[in-house]
């Protein structure tokens, strides 16, 4: 089986080839083809994989290229992880909504609107060569903001596309070890969007043990989640959020600790990242050893200012691992491509699973997992207030999807103005207008026909 990796020069793709070599199942991934648009980023995580590799007999090849015809070619599977813009992009989506004294972040809020904008246009015409070059692979998507990109590419792809996200298994497996099960164990009942999702239950041998853990202060205490949101806060909700709510729950104190820092999260990890890239191209040798000291580095400082406003503490020790990731998007690949069943949290069409939605609107649910694809699982009807958030920020991808793909200004606004973190249609307008001044790309996509 050959693996394409798009974004192949990215600080995450060693995980997933670690735990590549840690496959030992049949069929495996013979050749990894890592794609990126920068050759130096490509060489330099070719430095990272060929560490990893050493001392494995038989391990994955790997080819890279800025050619994305040629990466698609045959692919049995693609996994999509690319930041159109860059970190710089980032910095801009963030600073833009801060200015105007609204979220600034990545996915959430006005900057998840921006970073759609501009990621759709090429999310687009990625799925399109993926139809032409490579019809029958599986598309992994984890390229941000996930659920709206996975979105845009079923327009193209179909049921091929799967959206992932580490973030509900992470809660999940948390809450499972904080009530003393081994992770995995139990059937948790989460909905919602991506990064706008609940934790609503958690089924074991026949019984609903989230009320126990709900009920129990000192197993709550060891739930990321429970800290940052407050024991109160969970057991008035009845339900774990995922961590991203924060920026709805207490929108005020994240804008207050993220607009307060010296530099936001894409600032502080341009740098960290342009230098990681420089040096290890200076000394590929110290390559593996430099990429472990910066992913703990980076994975410590993990929403550290909500973290800290929270009152939250440290992260946990199992959480310093990018929270799974590269093995939900191993645990994925390996049940399409070799089939028995697993049930897992993933970004796929609700279907009529969700309750309150449009059938085609990509939704973060439980699914059931194998060799024919993905079905998502039914779930509970939502109570009013989180199936309301949901619906509301389902028509802003929505909005976002129409934007990028008309260039309609008028939509962009709405997208805006319907966030519900955005106050006013004035801000929505200030917030269109400051993007497309700071990313030049937006300014010709997006402007009246
Ligand atoms: C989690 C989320 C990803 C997000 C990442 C940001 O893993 O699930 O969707 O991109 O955090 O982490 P970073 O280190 O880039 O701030
Ligand atoms: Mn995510």
């Amino acid at each position: 089986m050959r693996l394409t990796i798009l974004g192949g020069g990215g600080f995450r793709v060693p995980l997933v080839y670690g735990a590549l070599l840690r496959d030992t199942g049949r069929p495996r991934v013979e050749e990894v083809v890592l794609y990126d648009v920068s050759a130096e980023r490509l060489a330099a995580i070719g430095h990272v994989l060929a560490a990893l590799a050493a001392g494995h007999d038989d391990p994955p090849r790997v080819r890279a290229t800025t050619d994305l015809d040629e990466a698609l070619r045959d692919a049995a599977f693609v996994f999509s992880a690319v930041r159109v813009g860059g970190l710089a992009g980032r910095t801009a989506d963030e600073r833009v909504a801060l200015d105007l004294g609204l979220l600034g972040q990545e996915t959430v809020g006005p900057g998840g609107v921006a970073f759609g904008l501009r990621t759709i246009p090429v999310a687009l015409r990625v799925a399109e060569r993926i139809a032409a070059l490579a019809p029958r692979a599986w598309v992994i998507n984890f390229t941000n903001p996930a659920g709206m990109i996975t979105e845009a590419m079923r327009a193209v792809l179909g049921d091929r596309v799967i959206g992932i996200c580490d973030s509900p298994a992470g809660l999940v497996r948390r809450a499972e070890t904080a009530l003393g099960l081994e992770p995995g164990r139990a059937a948790p009942d989460y909905v919602g969007l991506n990064h706008l999702g609940w934790l609503r239950g958690l089924a074991y041998q026949g019984r609903d043990l989230l009320p126990d853990l709900l009920a129990d202060d000192a197993a709550l205490a060891r739930v990321e989640e429970a800290r940052l949101f407050g024991t109160e806060w969970v057991r008035s909700l009845g339900a774990l959020p995922n961590e991203y709510l924060y920026y709805y729950y207490f929108t005020r104190e994240a804008v207050a600790a993220i607009g307060g820092a010296a530099r936001t999260r894409g600032e502080a990890l341009l740098e960290q990242q342009e230098r990681f890239y420089q040096e290890v191209l200076g000394a590929p040798g110290d390559a593996l050893t430099e990429w472990r000291r910066v992913r703990r580095e980076r994975d410590a400082s993990y929403m550290a200012e909500t973290r800290d406003t929270a009152g939250a503490g440290e992260r946990e020790e199992a959480d310093l691992a990018a929270g799974g990731y590269e093995g939900i998007a191993l645990a994925l690949m390996t049940t399409l491509g070799r089939g028995g069943r697993e049930t897992m949290i993933l970004n796929v069409a609700g279907g009529s699973a969700v309750p309150g939605l449009p059938a085609d609107a990509v939704v973060e649910v439980p699914c059931l997992v194998d060799a024919g694809g993905v079905r998502p699982l039914a779930t509970r009807p939502l109570p009013l207030d989180f199936l309301g958030l949901v619906q509301q920020v389902k028509e802003v991808e929505r909005l976002t999807i129409e934007a990028a793909v008309t260039g309609s200004p008028a939509a962009a606004v709405r997208a805006f103005a319907a966030h519900p973190l955005v106050d006013s249609v004035t801000v929505a307008r200030d917030l269109l207008a400051g993007y497309q001044s700071r990313i030049p790309d937006l300014a010709t996509a997006i402007r009246p026909a």
